[in-house]
């Protein structure tokens, strides 16, 4: 096999604070254990619910609970970290940490509903700098353009890590000795796509430019756009931005009128924040449904919720003109 550099090489040679590396390598290892227990499934007992809600008021899954342990007891066990703030946790979680410089706020285990048919679910991460070592909610409600580092790990035929540093974006993939090794070395997003990702099912609650777009698209090479498109949802997150930085595409999860009170489904800090972060840094775009970037939105709230549109650049220039 060709010699790889690893991801602590990697980290080494981009010239970070300590701190971050070491919160980047915890992050990154206890993504490798959550990819042992997805692998083992229902050996180890990590099929089906756990019988509770989270803050979201979805319902949690035992695999939802295991990846959010192993994160969290992880990262806070690491001295550079501050504090940590969960998709499946109501409230931060200061650490005991006196010289915590980094927050880290994560999605454990995206695309709940795929974990019981095998399909590919992730990890999602982003890393912001502490404004101080016994840090408060009001602390994390920093905005995307903040993140100091984003990752995403996805398993599925091969698990992978994904991660930028905002110096280009870099991936590795998991071999059997338990190291993330690169494979992928300055990811690009090309800046036209002939394939998009939508949750096609809601379609009667969009609204009417996202109707518009996706119209164009389906009308394919007899329609506005003169071409035909192909659609792809695997319902994770996680793993339909993985496709994008791997051939382009575009991801939308728009606003829609079944909760109009929602500004979407997808959660800002740990969801749209750090694959935007990712996108960017690859050479593509995301918005919300409008114009503004995602990661230009200035948080209210932890749990606080987005509408998401990213991927090829031109793809999304369409659909914010739509
Ligand atoms: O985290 C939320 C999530 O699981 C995403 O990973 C995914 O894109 C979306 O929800 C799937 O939603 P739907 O239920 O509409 O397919
Ligand atoms: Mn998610």
């Amino acid at each position: 096999m060709t010699a790889r550099t690893d991801l602590a090489a990697h980290l080494a040679s981009l010239d970070l604070p300590q701190g971050l590396v070491a919160t980047l390598m915890t992050a990154a290892a206890a993504c490798v254990e959550i990819r042992q227990v997805v692998a083992g499934g229902a050996l180890v007992g990590a099929l089906g619910a756990s019988g509770a809600v989270n803050v979201q008021d979805e319902e949690q899954k035992k695999l939802d609970v295991i990846a959010d342990d192993l994160l969290t007891e992880a990262l806070l066990a690491c001295p550079a970290v501050a504090g940590v703030a969960s998709e499946e946790k109501d409230t931060v979680q200061p650490s005991a940490n006196a010289a915590g410089e980094y927050l880290v706020l994560f999605d454990p285990l995206d695309g709940s509903s795929n974990i019981d048919i095998n399909a590919p679910v992730g990890t999602i991460v982003s890393v912001l700098k502490a404004p101080s070592a016994q840090p408060s909610e009001a602390d994390f409600l920093q905005s995307g353009r903040q993140q100091v580092a984003a990752l995403y790990a996805v398993y599925a035929g091969q698990a992978m890590l994904v991660l930028t540093t905002g110096k280009g974006v870099a991936g590795f993939t998991l071999a059997p000795d338990g190291r993330w090794l690169m494979t992928h070395e300055d990811i690009r997003i090309p800046a036209d796509t002939k394939e998009f990702a939508i949750n096609m099912s809601n379609q009667r609650h969009w609204a009417e430019s996202v109707q518009r777009y996706v119209d164009g698209c389906l009308k394919g090479a007899d329609g506005p756009r003169g071409k035909n498109f192909n659609m792809r949802w695997v319902a994770a997150m996680v793993a339909d931005v993985h496709r994008i930085l791997m051939r382009g595409g575009v991801f939308l999860y728009p606003w829609d009128k079944r909760e109009p009170n929602k500004p979407g489904k997808l959660r800002l800090m740990y969801e749209g924040n750090p694959m935007s972060f990712l996108v960017e840094q690859a050479g593509g775009k995301s918005a919300t449904d409008g114009k503004q970037a995602i990661m230009d939105v200035i948080p209210t709230e932890l749990h606080q919720r987005v509408p998401v549109v990213l991927g090829s650049a031109n793809e999304v220039d369409q659909i914010a003109a739509a």
